[in-house]
Formats: C-alpha cells, structure tokens, sequence
C-alpha cells in the first residue's frame, strides 16, 4: 500500500475504509467511515486538501487531484466528495465540489471549481468544465455536459443503493486482508 506523507501531512482514514493496496494517496486526505478507494486510485493532496465523505467509493483507476492557491484565487481548489457518492472506473475529479448521493458515470472528468448538488447522475465519459454547477435531481451527459432529464424515482433510490452495495463489497474485501 502507498499512502504517503507529504510536508508532514498524511492522509487521516477511518479504520472502517478499505484501501486498496495498489492505489496511491499522498498528503491531506481525509476519508470518512466505510469509504471505499479500489485499485489504481491516485489521490494526490499536495496543493491542496482531499475529504472524501462517508460511505463514499471511487473505482478502479480514478485520479483525484487540487489546484494551488494562488493571488487570484486565495482558497484554491480542493476536492470535496460529500456522503454516499459512487466514483465509477477511470474518472478525473480535479478540484471540485461534490455534495450527496451522487453517480459520477464511467471516464467522467469534473474539473476545477465545478459544483456537483446532491441527487446528480452524471452520464458515463461527461466533461463537466470548469465553475459549471450541476443542479440537483438531474441526469446530465455529454462532453461539455448538458442537463438531459430529472432523474427517474429508479435513478434516484439507486445512487443510496448503489454507495451501499460499495460498502458492502468493501466489508468483504477487508476480510480477505
Ligand atoms: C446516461 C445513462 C444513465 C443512460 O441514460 P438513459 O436516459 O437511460 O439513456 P438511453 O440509454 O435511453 O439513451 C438515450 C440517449 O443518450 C445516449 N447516451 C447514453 N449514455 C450516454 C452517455 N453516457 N453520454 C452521452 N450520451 C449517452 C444514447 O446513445 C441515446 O442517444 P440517442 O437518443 O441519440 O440514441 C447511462 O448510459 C450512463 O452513462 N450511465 C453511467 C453508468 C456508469 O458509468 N456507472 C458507474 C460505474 S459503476
């Protein structure tokens, strides 16, 4: 496993998360209880802070980074992933804002400043560009993303199913360790 320090910061996990051992997470991270990381994860809290909420998963080959602070933008960006959030394979989450309940598809990438309300599907290989604000209880796709459709009540109650099936495929794989 590399989780590693940087300038004297290493990442505070709940003894609940499962980690995988061949992702990679440096500096300030912070992940709540049952929160799920799965191989090839790079995390990066160097420029800035990670905090990952509770129940939360981010899948296979997915890289998180922040931007410095800098004289125009004295807070920077960091990465904010609220509760329950399903992260899927091979996505790009730079900088931004993600609050509850919330799918982001497949390859998607979120960029710098970009604001994700609660209850959002995002559409599997969506560009989300930067300051962009996704509205909550809405399906939004495509590359940059357009609002497509409110969510389905069947879209809706599967974002909480499906962080929960995460945390349950976290418990058995932490009793393989
Ligand atoms: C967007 C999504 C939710 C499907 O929504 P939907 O309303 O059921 O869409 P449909 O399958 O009926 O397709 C409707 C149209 O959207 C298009 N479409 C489907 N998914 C799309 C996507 N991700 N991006 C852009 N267009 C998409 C279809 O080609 C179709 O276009 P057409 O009308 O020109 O033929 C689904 O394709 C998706 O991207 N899911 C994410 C799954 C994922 O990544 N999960 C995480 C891994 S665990």
């Amino acid at each position: 496993m590399s989780i590693r320090t940087y300038k004297g910061i290493k990442p505070t996990l709940a003894e609940s998360c499962y980690i995988d051992e061949s992702s990679v997470m440096v500096g300030d991270i912070e992940c709540a209880d049952h929160v799920s990381i799965w191989p090839l994860v790079a995390a990066r809290g160097d420029v800035n802070y990670i905090k990952i909420g509770a129940r939360s998963n981010v899948q296979d080959g997915s890289v998180l980074h922040v931007s410095r602070v800098s004289k125009e933008n004295p807070k920077g960006h960091p990465l904010i992933i609220g509760e329950d959030v399903t992260v899927g394979h091979k996505c790009m989450l730079h900088g931004c804002e993600l609050g509850n309940r919330i799918l982001v598809g497949m390859g998607a990438i979120v960029m710098d400043g970009a604001i994700v309300e609660d209850d959002v599907f995002i559409g599997a290989g969506s560009l989300v560009p930067p300051n962009k604000r996704l509205e909550s209880g809405y399906l939004y796709v495509g590359s940059p993303v357009k609002q497509a459709r409110p969510l389905k009540d069947s879209e809706r109650a599967f974002l909480k199913v499906s962080a929960d099936n995460y945390v349950r495929l976290k418990n058995e794989y932490l009793e393989e360790v």
